[in-house]
């Protein structure tokens, strides 16, 4: 039987974190063999905030690395950069035509980022989601692996697609969010009523990938618990309950187990031990990194044959779309 597709994005900020690793990465590793799988460096949606070209351009090779090193594989899975399968820029330009503007201005992204940006808010960051279903629907997506933040986008491609298939006959698959039962938000550090973050102001709130072992121990000693003294999973003391559920995560035990390992133990214990579990886990990760972007062209080589697997496929679907609106 045919395998169902997947594909996911992440975009090259830099800095990716725990909770992209948590939420997202670590899934697609997990689920890689059992589907057929495009994982994406968005570098065009990276663009729709001010960006330092060439601090993007290191940031972009990072997070394809990145992708690597936490173990997808060639084999199962195509990793490539957006902006090199054009097709992208032009399905989401036809997505535009019938996507009512009402539809994106229900995106609660877009309202939490355009209050930071005010008056310089870009045309790209409004149509930010319309870009994304492109992304989907060009793959014949069956399902979507992300953190809870990216359930709306998913729901809006969901929405786009069957308009699309309504006006010009079934094109698109209609895909659904994956969205992990744990993990799918992993809060902020020290402000744990937050998600955490790529944010540079906000450094302490999130443990980046490449954190060395003293960076990780310095912000989980700084991270905010709460004067309970008690260590007990509950989702009103966010702060305590964001430590345990990542060292559940982690280290894969059960609530019970974790509650009655730490059980007469302190804050300070939790924390420590959450700090080794958090730097065993990044080890391998780090060293596998380290290696595969020390290799000349080695990533580029990779990166290269991925938008060659992805082209072929998108293509072909951008093509049938042309000839639907009778472009072609
Ligand atoms: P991005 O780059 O912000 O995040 C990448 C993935 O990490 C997840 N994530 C989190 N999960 C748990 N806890 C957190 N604190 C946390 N922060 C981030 C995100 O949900 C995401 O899965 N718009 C997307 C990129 C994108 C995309 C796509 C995703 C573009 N096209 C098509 C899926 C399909 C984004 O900005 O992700």
């Amino acid at each position: 039987m045919d395998k169902k597709r997947v594909f996911s994005g992440i975009q090259a900020s830099g800095n990716l974190h725990l909770g992209n690793y948590l939420g997202a990465i670590r899934n697609w590793v997990k689920m890689q063999n059992q589907y057929h799988n495009y994982f994406c460096v968005v570098d065009l949606h990276t663009v729709t905030v001010p960006q330092d070209p060439s601090v993007l351009r290191t940031n972009i090779r990072e997070v394809a690395g990145l992708l690597f090193a936490a173990g997808i594989e060639e084999e199962d899975s195509v990793v490539f950069i957006q902006s090199h399968v054009r097709a992208h820029s032009e399905l989401a330009w036809l997505l535009n035509c019938i996507t009512p503007m009402g539809w994106l201005h229900r995106m609660t992204q877009f309202k939490e980022k355009s209050e930071q940006q005010k008056e310089e808010v870009s045309v790209g960051l409004f149509d930010y989601p319309v870009l994304q279903a492109a992304d989907i629907l060009l793959y014949d997506t069956h399902l979507v692996p992300v953190g809870e933040d990216q359930k709306q986008h998913v729901e809006l491609c969901r929405d786009i697609a069957q308009r699309f298939n309504y006006r010009y006959g079934d094109v698109f698959v209609l895909p659904d969010a994956y969205i992990p039962p744990i993990g799918g938000r992993v809060m902020g550090l020290v402000n744990p009523e937050k998600k955490m973050s790529k944010s540079e102001e906000k450094r302490d709130d999130s443990i980046f990938l490449l954190d060395t072992p003293d960076q990780i121990r310095s912000k989980v000693k700084k991270a905010t618990t709460d004067s309970l003294r008690e260590i007990r999973f509950d989702e009103k003391r966010y702060g305590i309950n964001n430590l345990l559920t990542v060292y559940q995560l982690l280290t894969g035990k059960e609530p019970a187990e974790i509650e009655n390992h730490f059980t007469g133990k302190s804050y300070k214990d939790l924390k420590e031990q959450l700090a080794e579990t958090v730097i065993e886990t990044l080890q391998p990760l780090q060293e596998r990194y380290r290696e595969l972007t020390g290799e000349d062209g080695y990533l580029d080589d990779m990166l290269a044959r991925g938008a060659e697997r992805a082209e072929a496929h998108a293509e072909n679907k951008l093509q049938q779309v042309y000839n639907k609106i009778g472009l072609r």
